[in-house]
């Protein structure tokens, strides 16, 4: 039966509600959103349900990790329907703070920087990006306090970052991946497909198309770079822009040094206005 979440918008009325599961003795876990929830998102809820008790689900479209020029107006915001979708899935709190609420002298000025994992990739095109993450990130932490957090494979640099900021700031918060959920033509969930024509959406599973092509040949002893260069060509050929098509160590995200290192391919590349981002294991 669906169970309506409870609403809340300010940092006193989620502490007031997790400090109530917590008297009990009730675990909570927190799932981190911008909104516009897909099931991808879905997914991630249901991991946050297997592993506490309790489960909160943060929406904010966060101003602090978009570029000046970057979608931050136009991202979908639909929070009714969010809420909706929540619903179903028994979760017990959505937290939909305004911009006014997380940031009330306007933008942070202090501010989380992660070094490390979030070193290139995403951070040579989107500078500001991993700083506005892990501040909304790190506030959410201290606002919410959950025993653990649920973050997508999608985002892979993301989950890197995320995970590095805890374990060095000792926050007691487990970070547990979950799996990126992809169409039947293998394109990856994102709230940004919505912005694809018909034509660029015919087009867009070329990114894991080629990345898997990739990680074939790679587990089949082809040389990385070499397959990996394929895997851009193949996207640019597409009409695709490429920003980047990698591959990195697993874990660290930085350059291959050696062989039988984990690896990980990613991949970045715009689609008429529309950027998308991708991974897989290889
Ligand atoms: O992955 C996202 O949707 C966002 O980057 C996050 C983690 C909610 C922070 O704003």
């Amino acid at each position: 039966m669906a169970n309506k979440p409870l609403v809340v918008h300010t940092v006193k009325d989620l502490r007031a509600q997790v400090r109530a599961f917590r008297a009990t003795g009730e675990r909570v876990a927190l799932v981190p959103t911008m909104g516009a929830l897909h099931q991808g998102h879905e997914s991630l809820v249901r991991k946050a349900r297997e592993a506490a008790d309790r489960t909160v689900v943060s929406i904010f479209v966060n101003p602090a990790q978009f570029g000046p020029n970057e979608d931050f107006d136009r991202y979908p915001r639909t929070l009714d329907a969010d809420v909706e979708k929540l619903s179903s899935l028994n979760v017990d709190v959505v937290y939909a703070p305004s911009v006014s609420e997380m940031y009330p002298d306007g933008h942070a000025t202090t501010r989380i920087t992660v070094e490390g994992p979030s070193a290139g990739l995403e951070s040579d095109f989107r500078p500001h990006f991993f700083t506005g993450v892990a501040t909304v990130v790190g506030k959410l932490f201290i606002q919410c306090m959950p025993d653990c957090a649920i973050f997508g494979e999608k985002d892979y640099q993301q989950l890197k970052v995320v995970t590095r900021m805890v374990r060095d700031l000792d926050l007691p918060i487990a970070i547990i991946p979950a799996p990126t959920l992809r169409e039947t033509d293998g394109l990856a969930l994102s709230s940004r497909n919505a912005y694809l024509t018909p034509q660029e959406r015919a087009i867009a599973p070329i990114i894991h198309e080629a990345l898997s092509r990739a990680a074939t040949a790679i587990r089949a002893g082809a040389n990385p770079e070499e397959a990996i260069l394929r895997a851009r060509q193949t996207i640019s050929t597409r009409g695709l822009e490429v920003d980047y098509v990698v591959a990195r160590n697993a874990e660290t995200l930085a350059p291959l040094k050696q062989p039988g290192e984990p690896m990980r391919l990613l991949a970045a590349a715009w689609l008429g206005t529309t950027r998308l981002i991708d991974n897989l294991p290889a």
